[in-house]
Protein backbone atom coordinates (compact mmCIF):
# COMPACT_ATOMS: atom_id res chain seq x y z
CA UNK A 1 0.00 0.00 0.00
CA UNK A 2 1.06 3.29 -0.97
CA UNK A 3 4.73 2.42 -2.11
CA UNK A 4 6.18 6.28 -2.36
CA UNK A 5 4.70 7.16 0.99
CA UNK A 6 6.38 4.41 3.15
CA UNK A 7 9.69 4.45 1.18
CA UNK A 8 12.78 6.34 2.91
CA UNK A 9 13.52 9.89 1.92
CA UNK A 10 16.40 11.91 3.12
CA UNK A 11 15.19 16.02 3.80
CA UNK A 12 17.97 17.84 4.14
CA UNK A 13 20.97 15.88 6.27
CA UNK A 14 18.28 13.61 8.42
CA UNK A 15 17.06 10.41 6.96
CA UNK A 16 13.33 9.65 7.49
CA UNK A 17 12.06 6.12 7.58
CA UNK A 18 8.66 7.09 5.53
CA UNK A 19 7.42 10.78 4.06
CA UNK A 20 4.96 11.32 6.63
CA UNK A 21 5.57 14.23 8.82
CA UNK A 22 4.16 15.36 11.75
CA UNK A 23 2.42 18.80 11.07
CA UNK A 24 3.69 21.75 14.12
CA UNK A 25 0.02 21.70 15.99
CA UNK A 26 0.09 24.90 18.99
CA UNK A 27 -1.29 22.99 21.96
CA UNK A 28 -0.94 25.38 24.72
CA UNK A 29 0.39 22.98 27.56
CA UNK A 30 3.44 23.95 28.68
CA UNK A 31 3.63 25.91 31.83
CA UNK A 32 3.02 29.70 32.21
CA UNK A 33 6.88 30.08 32.31
CA UNK A 34 7.14 28.24 28.76
CA UNK A 35 8.70 25.02 30.37
CA UNK A 36 7.36 22.19 28.45
CA UNK A 37 5.80 19.45 30.42
CA UNK A 38 6.11 15.95 30.69
CA UNK A 39 2.27 15.73 29.48
CA UNK A 40 4.05 16.88 26.32
CA UNK A 41 6.46 14.63 26.43
CA UNK A 42 3.87 11.83 26.34
CA UNK A 43 1.90 13.62 23.45
CA UNK A 44 4.46 13.47 21.26
CA UNK A 45 6.39 10.45 21.79
CA UNK A 46 2.98 8.71 21.44
CA UNK A 47 2.75 10.19 18.29
CA UNK A 48 6.09 9.07 17.31
CA UNK A 49 5.39 5.53 18.27
CA UNK A 50 2.84 5.36 15.90
CA UNK A 51 4.83 5.60 13.00
CA UNK A 52 5.29 8.82 11.79
CA UNK A 53 8.76 9.83 9.62
CA UNK A 54 9.60 12.97 11.54
CA UNK A 55 7.80 15.76 14.27
CA UNK A 56 7.81 18.83 14.24
CA UNK A 57 7.19 20.39 16.94
CA UNK A 58 4.55 23.28 17.96
CA UNK A 59 5.31 26.92 17.19
CA UNK A 60 8.54 27.76 20.00
CA UNK A 61 9.00 31.02 21.08
CA UNK A 62 13.00 31.83 20.88
CA UNK A 63 13.11 35.10 23.24
CA UNK A 64 11.60 37.01 25.62
CA UNK A 65 11.11 40.43 24.19
CA UNK A 66 9.73 42.11 21.11
CA UNK A 67 6.51 40.43 20.76
CA UNK A 68 7.86 36.99 20.05
CA UNK A 69 5.56 34.71 22.71
CA UNK A 70 2.58 34.83 20.98
CA UNK A 71 -0.13 32.25 22.74
CA UNK A 72 -0.67 31.72 26.81
CA UNK A 73 0.99 28.04 27.75
CA UNK A 74 3.31 28.14 24.66
CA UNK A 75 6.75 26.55 25.10
CA UNK A 76 9.62 28.47 24.67
CA UNK A 77 12.94 27.37 23.74
CA UNK A 78 14.74 30.79 25.67
CA UNK A 79 16.64 29.48 29.03
CA UNK A 80 18.04 26.44 30.52
CA UNK A 81 14.66 25.21 32.04
CA UNK A 82 13.16 25.16 28.71
CA UNK A 83 16.01 23.52 27.56
CA UNK A 84 15.53 20.48 30.35
CA UNK A 85 11.84 20.33 29.60
CA UNK A 86 12.42 19.82 25.80
CA UNK A 87 15.14 17.56 26.45
CA UNK A 88 12.62 15.55 27.82
CA UNK A 89 10.39 15.62 25.09
CA UNK A 90 13.33 14.69 22.40
CA UNK A 91 14.74 11.66 24.65
CA UNK A 92 10.81 10.23 24.33
CA UNK A 93 10.96 10.80 20.53
CA UNK A 94 14.07 9.62 20.21
CA UNK A 95 13.45 6.74 21.99
CA UNK A 96 11.09 5.84 19.27
CA UNK A 97 13.98 6.44 16.29
CA UNK A 98 12.18 9.24 15.67
CA UNK A 99 13.70 12.27 14.55
CA UNK A 100 12.18 15.83 16.01
CA UNK A 101 12.92 19.27 15.01
CA UNK A 102 11.36 22.51 16.64
CA UNK A 103 9.48 25.26 14.92
CA UNK A 104 10.79 28.14 16.14
CA UNK A 105 8.21 31.55 15.85
CA UNK A 106 8.15 34.87 16.46
CA UNK A 107 4.47 36.33 16.94
CA UNK A 108 4.82 39.77 15.56
CA UNK A 109 1.45 41.72 15.33
CA UNK A 110 -1.15 38.48 15.96
CA UNK A 111 0.26 37.87 19.33
CA UNK A 112 -2.26 37.33 23.04
CA UNK A 113 -1.95 40.60 24.36
CA UNK A 114 -1.83 38.78 27.62
CA UNK A 115 1.63 37.71 26.87
CA UNK A 116 3.24 41.32 26.31
CA UNK A 117 5.61 43.01 28.54
CA UNK A 118 3.86 45.85 30.38
CA UNK A 119 3.88 49.13 27.87
CA UNK A 120 4.83 46.56 25.21
CA UNK A 121 3.63 46.61 21.71
CA UNK A 122 3.43 44.16 19.74
CA UNK A 123 5.98 44.52 16.45
CA UNK A 124 5.57 43.74 12.26
CA UNK A 125 6.57 44.47 9.06
CA UNK A 126 5.11 47.90 9.21
CA UNK A 127 2.65 49.82 10.76
CA UNK A 128 -0.48 48.04 10.80
CA UNK A 129 -3.23 46.28 12.84
CA UNK A 130 -4.78 43.49 12.41
CA UNK A 131 -8.56 43.14 12.58
CA UNK A 132 -8.30 39.02 14.04
CA UNK A 133 -8.41 37.78 17.57
CA UNK A 134 -6.59 35.30 19.77
CA UNK A 135 -7.15 31.51 18.81
CA UNK A 136 -7.48 28.93 21.71
CA UNK A 137 -6.30 25.40 21.30
CA UNK A 138 -7.39 24.54 25.08
CA UNK A 139 -10.20 22.55 25.75
CA UNK A 140 -14.02 23.44 27.10
CA UNK A 141 -12.70 21.51 29.86
CA UNK A 142 -9.81 23.45 30.30
CA UNK A 143 -11.92 26.59 30.68
CA UNK A 144 -11.60 26.46 34.65
CA UNK A 145 -7.73 26.10 34.49
CA UNK A 146 -7.32 29.44 33.28
CA UNK A 147 -10.18 31.10 35.51
CA UNK A 148 -13.15 31.35 33.27
CA UNK A 149 -16.34 30.87 32.89
CA UNK A 150 -18.73 31.31 30.64
CA UNK A 151 -17.49 31.51 26.49
CA UNK A 152 -13.68 32.08 25.57
CA UNK A 153 -13.10 35.79 25.97
CA UNK A 154 -12.29 37.37 22.50
CA UNK A 155 -9.11 39.29 22.61
CA UNK A 156 -8.33 41.51 19.59
CA UNK A 157 -4.58 42.33 18.59
CA UNK A 158 -3.26 45.68 19.17
CA UNK A 159 -1.69 48.22 16.72
CA UNK A 160 1.79 47.07 15.50
CA UNK A 161 4.88 49.31 15.03
CA UNK A 162 7.10 48.39 11.99
CA UNK A 163 10.29 46.29 12.86
CA UNK A 164 13.51 48.91 12.60
CA UNK A 165 16.53 47.66 10.41
CA UNK A 166 18.50 47.45 13.58
CA UNK A 167 15.92 45.26 14.84
CA UNK A 168 15.88 43.08 12.32
CA UNK A 169 18.85 41.94 12.80
CA UNK A 170 18.34 41.62 16.75
CA UNK A 171 15.19 39.24 16.08
CA UNK A 172 17.32 37.42 13.87
CA UNK A 173 20.18 36.81 16.07
CA UNK A 174 17.10 35.45 18.47
CA UNK A 175 16.21 32.96 16.12
CA UNK A 176 19.78 31.81 15.70
CA UNK A 177 19.87 31.45 19.41
CA UNK A 178 16.80 29.80 20.03
CA UNK A 179 18.30 27.61 17.09
CA UNK A 180 21.28 26.87 19.26
CA UNK A 181 19.32 26.32 22.08
CA UNK A 182 16.96 23.42 20.94
CA UNK A 183 19.81 21.59 18.88
CA UNK A 184 21.09 21.78 22.56
CA UNK A 185 17.86 20.34 23.82
CA UNK A 186 18.33 17.20 21.19
CA UNK A 187 16.38 18.57 18.87
CA UNK A 188 17.66 17.86 14.69
CA UNK A 189 16.85 20.71 13.65
CA UNK A 190 14.88 23.65 13.47
CA UNK A 191 11.80 24.89 11.45
CA UNK A 192 11.80 28.66 11.01
CA UNK A 193 7.80 29.97 10.79
CA UNK A 194 7.37 31.82 7.78
CA UNK A 195 4.01 30.98 7.57
CA UNK A 196 0.22 31.58 9.07
CA UNK A 197 0.40 35.31 9.75
CA UNK A 198 3.18 35.48 12.19
CA UNK A 199 5.98 37.69 11.80
CA UNK A 200 7.87 36.41 8.85
CA UNK A 201 4.24 35.80 7.44
CA UNK A 202 4.20 39.49 7.73
CA UNK A 203 7.06 40.28 5.52
CA UNK A 204 6.32 37.77 2.82
CA UNK A 205 3.02 38.42 2.79
CA UNK A 206 2.44 41.94 0.06
CA UNK A 207 -0.87 42.51 2.61
CA UNK A 208 1.10 43.12 5.48
CA UNK A 209 4.49 44.15 4.34
CA UNK A 210 4.37 47.98 3.22
CA UNK A 211 8.16 48.32 3.65
CA UNK A 212 9.83 50.72 0.98
CA UNK A 213 13.30 49.79 2.15
CA UNK A 214 15.52 46.62 1.20
CA UNK A 215 12.79 44.11 3.30
CA UNK A 216 9.70 45.29 0.75
CA UNK A 217 7.93 46.19 -2.24
CA UNK A 218 9.05 42.93 -3.99
CA UNK A 219 8.85 39.19 -3.98
CA UNK A 220 13.07 39.08 -3.55
CA UNK A 221 12.81 42.19 -0.84
CA UNK A 222 9.85 40.34 1.11
CA UNK A 223 11.97 36.85 1.83
CA UNK A 224 15.23 39.25 2.77
CA UNK A 225 13.99 39.10 6.34
CA UNK A 226 13.68 34.96 6.53
CA UNK A 227 16.51 34.61 4.54
CA UNK A 228 19.01 36.69 6.95
CA UNK A 229 17.04 34.41 9.53
CA UNK A 230 18.13 30.81 7.76
CA UNK A 231 21.39 32.25 7.26
CA UNK A 232 22.30 33.32 10.71
CA UNK A 233 20.58 29.95 12.68
CA UNK A 234 22.91 28.20 9.42
CA UNK A 235 26.01 29.92 11.59
CA UNK A 236 24.45 28.97 14.82
CA UNK A 237 23.77 25.37 14.53
CA UNK A 238 26.19 24.11 11.38
CA UNK A 239 25.80 22.26 8.10
CA UNK A 240 24.46 18.69 10.03
CA UNK A 241 21.44 19.25 11.39
CA UNK A 242 18.10 20.45 9.23
CA UNK A 243 16.20 23.65 8.78
CA UNK A 244 12.96 24.03 7.06
CA UNK A 245 10.95 27.03 6.49
CA UNK A 246 7.03 27.12 6.45
CA UNK A 247 5.51 29.45 4.28
CA UNK A 248 1.84 29.97 3.42
CA UNK A 249 -0.75 32.57 1.63
CA UNK A 250 -3.25 32.33 4.74
CA UNK A 251 -3.23 33.01 8.32
CA UNK A 252 -4.65 32.73 11.95
CA UNK A 253 -6.17 36.17 11.31
CA UNK A 254 -7.20 35.77 7.46
CA UNK A 255 -8.12 31.77 6.76
CA UNK A 256 -9.17 32.30 3.56
CA UNK A 257 -5.91 34.47 2.48
CA UNK A 258 -4.29 34.45 -0.77
CA UNK A 259 -1.01 36.20 -2.03
CA UNK A 260 -1.57 38.66 -4.72
CA UNK A 261 -0.46 37.33 -7.78
CA UNK A 262 -1.37 33.73 -6.94
CA UNK A 263 1.14 31.29 -8.61
CA UNK A 264 3.19 33.69 -10.41
CA UNK A 265 4.06 35.65 -6.65
CA UNK A 266 4.65 32.08 -5.57
CA UNK A 267 7.28 31.52 -7.96
CA UNK A 268 9.36 34.76 -7.64
CA UNK A 269 9.35 33.43 -3.74
CA UNK A 270 10.74 30.45 -5.02
CA UNK A 271 13.19 32.23 -7.21
CA UNK A 272 14.04 34.01 -4.69
CA UNK A 273 14.62 31.36 -1.67
CA UNK A 274 16.99 29.23 -4.26
CA UNK A 275 20.30 30.37 -2.51
CA UNK A 276 18.37 30.16 1.02
CA UNK A 277 20.05 28.53 3.82
CA UNK A 278 17.01 26.40 4.66
CA UNK A 279 17.52 22.51 3.21
CA UNK A 280 13.99 22.60 2.76
CA UNK A 281 11.10 24.40 2.22
CA UNK A 282 7.12 23.59 4.07
CA UNK A 283 4.28 24.64 2.52
CA UNK A 284 0.69 25.51 5.08
CA UNK A 285 -2.54 25.30 3.89
CA UNK A 286 -5.58 23.63 4.77
CA UNK A 287 -5.67 22.12 1.08
CA UNK A 288 -2.68 21.96 -0.62
CA UNK A 289 -4.52 21.28 -4.07
CA UNK A 290 -6.17 24.63 -3.50
CA UNK A 291 -3.96 27.13 -4.82
CA UNK A 292 -6.73 30.23 -4.50
CA UNK A 293 -5.52 31.20 -8.11
CA UNK A 294 -8.35 31.64 -10.99
CA UNK A 295 -5.13 31.51 -13.36
CA UNK A 296 -3.63 28.66 -12.48
CA UNK A 297 -3.93 25.00 -11.53
CA UNK A 298 -0.34 24.70 -10.56
CA UNK A 299 -0.41 23.74 -6.82
CA UNK A 300 1.61 27.08 -5.09
CA UNK A 301 3.85 24.20 -3.24
CA UNK A 302 4.97 22.92 -6.71
CA UNK A 303 5.67 26.27 -8.30
CA UNK A 304 8.13 27.28 -5.16
CA UNK A 305 9.58 23.65 -5.46
CA UNK A 306 10.52 24.02 -9.05
CA UNK A 307 12.00 28.04 -8.66
CA UNK A 308 13.78 27.42 -5.68
CA UNK A 309 14.91 23.59 -6.59
CA UNK A 310 14.56 23.00 -2.90
CA UNK A 311 13.08 19.88 -1.32
CA UNK A 312 9.38 20.53 -0.23
CA UNK A 313 7.43 19.53 2.21
CA UNK A 314 3.66 19.86 1.54
CA UNK A 315 1.34 19.88 4.44
CA UNK A 316 -2.90 20.50 3.96
CA UNK A 317 -5.81 18.41 4.33
CA UNK A 318 -4.05 14.83 3.69
CA UNK A 319 -6.58 12.72 5.04
CA UNK A 320 -5.54 9.18 4.05
CA UNK A 321 -2.76 7.38 2.42
CA UNK A 322 -3.72 8.50 -1.27
CA UNK A 323 -4.04 11.36 -0.04
CA UNK A 324 -0.37 11.40 0.55
CA UNK A 325 0.43 9.20 -2.26
CA UNK A 326 -1.09 12.13 -4.37
CA UNK A 327 1.67 14.45 -2.90
CA UNK A 328 4.20 12.68 -4.79
CA UNK A 329 2.50 11.15 -8.15
CA UNK A 330 1.94 14.69 -8.83
CA UNK A 331 5.87 15.91 -7.99
CA UNK A 332 4.44 18.61 -5.70
CA UNK A 333 6.81 17.48 -2.94
CA UNK A 334 9.38 15.25 -1.01
CA UNK A 335 6.74 14.57 2.50
CA UNK A 336 3.67 14.70 3.19
CA UNK A 337 3.02 16.79 6.46
CA UNK A 338 -0.28 15.88 8.97
CA UNK A 339 -1.51 17.63 11.78
CA UNK A 340 -5.61 16.98 12.21
CA UNK A 341 -5.55 13.48 11.71
CA UNK A 342 -2.64 13.06 14.19
CA UNK A 343 -4.92 14.82 16.77
CA UNK A 344 -7.26 12.29 16.29
CA UNK A 345 -5.13 8.93 15.78
CA UNK A 346 -1.59 9.02 16.85
CA UNK A 347 -1.32 5.66 15.51
CA UNK A 348 -2.70 7.33 11.81
CA UNK A 349 0.65 6.04 9.80
CA UNK A 350 0.28 2.64 10.79
CA UNK A 351 -3.66 2.84 10.33
CA UNK A 352 -3.68 4.21 6.17
CA UNK A 353 -0.70 1.64 5.96
CA UNK A 354 -2.96 -1.50 7.32
CA UNK A 355 -5.37 -0.15 4.42
CA UNK A 356 -7.64 0.03 7.33
CA UNK A 357 -10.69 2.46 6.18
CA UNK A 358 -10.12 5.90 8.32
CA UNK A 359 -12.39 8.27 8.05
CA UNK A 360 -11.82 11.61 8.87
CA UNK A 361 -12.79 12.17 12.00
CA UNK A 362 -13.85 15.07 14.30
CA UNK A 363 -11.49 16.17 16.72
CA UNK A 364 -11.58 18.38 19.76
CA UNK A 365 -9.70 21.39 20.04
CA UNK A 366 -7.28 19.43 22.21
CA UNK A 367 -6.88 16.16 20.67
CA UNK A 368 -8.82 13.52 21.04
CA UNK A 369 -11.57 12.14 18.21
CA UNK A 370 -15.28 12.55 19.58
CA UNK A 371 -17.20 10.67 19.99
CA UNK A 372 -17.10 8.27 21.01
CA UNK A 373 -14.08 8.70 23.01
CA UNK A 374 -11.70 5.50 22.05
CA UNK A 375 -9.57 5.91 25.19
CA UNK A 376 -7.23 3.36 23.51
CA UNK A 377 -6.70 5.46 20.66
CA UNK A 378 -6.50 9.23 22.40
CA UNK A 379 -4.29 11.17 24.88
CA UNK A 380 -2.99 10.56 27.50
CA UNK A 381 -1.70 7.25 27.10
CA UNK A 382 0.28 5.62 29.99
CA UNK A 383 3.24 3.96 28.23
CA UNK A 384 5.82 6.67 27.96
CA UNK A 385 5.27 8.26 31.40
CA UNK A 386 3.23 6.26 33.69
CA UNK A 387 2.80 8.71 36.86
CA UNK A 388 2.09 11.54 34.75
CA UNK A 389 -0.70 13.85 36.45
CA UNK A 390 -1.25 16.63 34.99
CA UNK A 391 -0.43 19.93 37.26
CA UNK A 392 -2.01 22.31 35.58
CA UNK A 393 -1.94 25.14 38.78
CA UNK A 394 0.93 27.31 37.64
CA UNK A 395 -0.58 27.22 33.57
CA UNK A 396 -1.65 30.92 32.25
C1 LIG B 1 -5.05 23.60 16.74
C2 LIG B 1 -4.03 23.89 15.69
C3 LIG B 1 -2.78 24.35 16.09
C4 LIG B 1 -1.81 24.66 15.12
N1 LIG B 1 -0.57 25.11 15.51
C5 LIG B 1 0.38 25.38 14.58
C6 LIG B 1 1.70 25.79 14.96
O1 LIG B 1 2.07 25.86 16.15
N2 LIG B 1 2.58 26.08 13.97
C7 LIG B 1 2.24 25.99 12.65
O2 LIG B 1 3.08 26.26 11.78
N3 LIG B 1 1.01 25.57 12.27
C8 LIG B 1 0.09 25.25 13.19
N4 LIG B 1 -1.15 24.79 12.79
C9 LIG B 1 -1.40 24.53 11.38
C10 LIG B 1 -1.12 23.06 11.07
O3 LIG B 1 0.29 22.81 11.14
C11 LIG B 1 -1.61 22.66 9.68
O4 LIG B 1 -1.08 23.57 8.74
C12 LIG B 1 -3.12 22.63 9.57
O5 LIG B 1 -3.70 21.89 10.62
C13 LIG B 1 -3.56 22.02 8.23
O6 LIG B 1 -3.02 20.72 8.09
P1 LIG B 1 -3.95 19.41 8.29
O7 LIG B 1 -5.02 19.49 7.21
O8 LIG B 1 -3.03 18.24 8.07
O9 LIG B 1 -4.51 19.47 9.65
C14 LIG B 1 -2.12 24.48 13.75
C15 LIG B 1 -3.38 23.99 13.36
C16 LIG B 1 -4.32 23.68 14.32
C17 LIG B 1 -5.65 23.12 13.87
Amino acid sequence: MFPKTFSSVKIGPIELKNRLVMAPLTRQNAEADGTPTDEMAAYYARRARGGIGMIISEGTYEVDELSCKAYLSQPGIVNDKHIAGWKKVTDAVHAFGTPIICQLMHGGRVVDPRCLFEGDSPVSASDTQSDGFVLYTDSDAEKHDRGLSGDWPKVTFPPARALTEAELEKVADGFAEGAARAIEAGFDGVEIHGANGYLVYQFIHPKTNLRTDAYGGSAENNVRFAKMICQKVREAIGPDKLITLRLSQDGVDDFMGAWPGGVEYAREVGAALADCAADALHWSSFDWTDNRDPNSDVPMAKAIAETSGKQMLVNGGIADGAGAEAVFDSGAGDAAVVGRPLFAHPDWPHIIRSGMDYPWAEFDRKYVIQPPVDLDKCYPMDRVVPDWVPDTSKRR
